[in-house]
């Protein structure tokens, strides 16, 4: 695998910009909780540093939970639309006030299953709290109450996100110029 600095065309968002976006975001949400016990569920993988960030910044009592989903069918940096859960919860959610800490939105496809999935289990609230915003590609509605950055169609890497599993311990978010990127060796 080769060093990132080999793949990375730019920083798109600097280590500093997203410590203070997090650091707002757990400030919003600690408002909005207050008195209200929280249960955050990450989606793994993408969404763990984003987690481990975020919940340094809630001052409201929480709980955390892990799913994690794949999709398949189409290939490796696109979604199919098909979307499975591959971990599910260990806790009942019912009457819960459940947010879900998503690294990127993209086709939407992938929290609109979940949206789903979680929704017949009769939570109390299920909100979405995503990092990354691509709203341009988005082809189904997903309403996202707490976004970190909107950003353009461009494959990024970094601060959870990977690029062919790799590159997620970065703290900064980049892009990655594929001309320059040779997985094989
Ligand atoms: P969606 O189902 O198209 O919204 O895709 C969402 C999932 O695709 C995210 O949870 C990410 O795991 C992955 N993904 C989408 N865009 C990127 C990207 O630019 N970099 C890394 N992963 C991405
Ligand atoms: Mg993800």
């Amino acid at each position: 695998m080769q060093a990132y600095q080999d793949v990375l065309s730019e920083v798109l968002i600097s280590e500093e910009a997203l410590q203070k976006r997090v650091a707002e975001l757990g400030a919003e949400i600690s408002r909005d909780y207050k008195g209200k016990p929280l249960l955050l569920i990450c989606i793994l993988r993408g969404g763990v540093m984003f987690l481990t960030d975020l919940m340094r910044h809630i001052d409201t009592p929480h709980m955390i939970e892990f799913m994690a989903v794949s999709s398949y069918g189409a290939g490796k940096r696109e979604s199919s639309g098909r979307v499975r859960i591959t971990l599910d919860l260990n806790i009942d959610i019912c009457d819960k006030d459940v947010l879900l800490v998503e690294d990127i939105i993209d086709s939407g496809h992938t929290i609109s299953h979940v949206i789903d999935f979680l929704s017949t289990r009769r939570p109390q609230s299920l909100y979405v709290c995503a990092l990354l915003d691509k709203s341009v590609r988005r082809e189904v509605h997903v309403p996202i109450r707490y976004s970190g950055f909107e950003i353009p169609d461009k494959f990024v890497f970094g601060y959870g996100l990977d690029l062919d599993d790799y590159y997620r311990n970065l703290p900064f978010i980049g892009v990655v110029d594929l001309k320059k990127y040779h997985p094989e060796g």
